[in-house]
């Protein structure tokens, strides 16, 4: 059985996140959020709640107590949080990181020139290669929210492919990396429909 801490757990990734670790794990879930009246129609005794901003650091390293996983799912300042989950991973001993981040921080999507809208993507996503966790970064394409699982992934170095790619999907991987305790280790995924 996994302790599996989701931070930022009312995003769109992790809302369907959850639905599967419920539905296809046994894992035990820590739900991080800043607000917990937006979580709805989440009831089981899988699940614990934590209010608390991912910035905040004493909160965020109680939360971190315990866990085997920490699933970030986070929009924002991403390279403050990027170093206050690395800092509160180092202090609690927790390993293991599957942070959600964008494709294009590398200038990997061919036909397609880096944009500075993803420098807090590609700066946290450095925080994180050069920390000694045990990091899984995905780079998903655009999301939809097609009923399916069907993806494929790329490696850092290898062009990224195709364009899109269903939440479900996304959430499947998620999933299957927190399960798999030795699956894709420090590896930096692109995520991507197969055309
Ligand atoms: N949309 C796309 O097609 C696409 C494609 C690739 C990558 N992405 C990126 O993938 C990531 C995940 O996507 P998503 O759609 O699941 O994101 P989302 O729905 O925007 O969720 C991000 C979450 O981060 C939380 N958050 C922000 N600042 C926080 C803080 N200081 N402390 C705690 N929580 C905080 C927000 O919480 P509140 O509810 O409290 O605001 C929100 O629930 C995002 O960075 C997104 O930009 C998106």
């Amino acid at each position: 059985m996994t302790n599996v801490l989701i931070l930022g757990a009312n995003g769109s990734i992790a809302r369907v996140a959850i639905e599967l670790f419920l539905k296809e794990s046994d894992a035990q879930l820590t739900l991080y959020l800043r607000n917990s009246r937006r979580l709805k129609n989440i009831a089981s005794n899988r699940v614990r709640v934590i209010e608390g901003d991912v910035l905040e650091i004493e909160t965020l390293k109680e939360a971190m107590m315990g866990q085997d996983v920490v699933y970030a799912n986070l929009a924002g300042n991403l390279e403050q949080m990027a170093k206050t989950i690395v800092e509160a991973m180092n202090a609690t001993g927790v390993k293991r990181l599957i942070w959600i981040s964008s494709m294009g921080i590398y200038d990997e999507v061919p036909g397609q020139r880096y944009s500075s809208i993803l420098d807090s993507y590609r700066n946290s996503a450095e925080i994180i290669e050069v920390s000694d966790l045990d990091f899984t970064i995905l780079r998903p394409g655009w999301f939809t929210n097609k009923d399916e699982i069907d993806y494929e992934t790329t490696q850092k170095g290898e062009p990224f492919k195709g364009h899109d790619v269903s939440r479900k999907s996304v959430a499947d991987l998620i999933v299957k990396l927190a399960e798999a305790p030795g699956l894709e280790i420090r590896k930096s995924l692109g995520v991507n429909k197969p055309e």
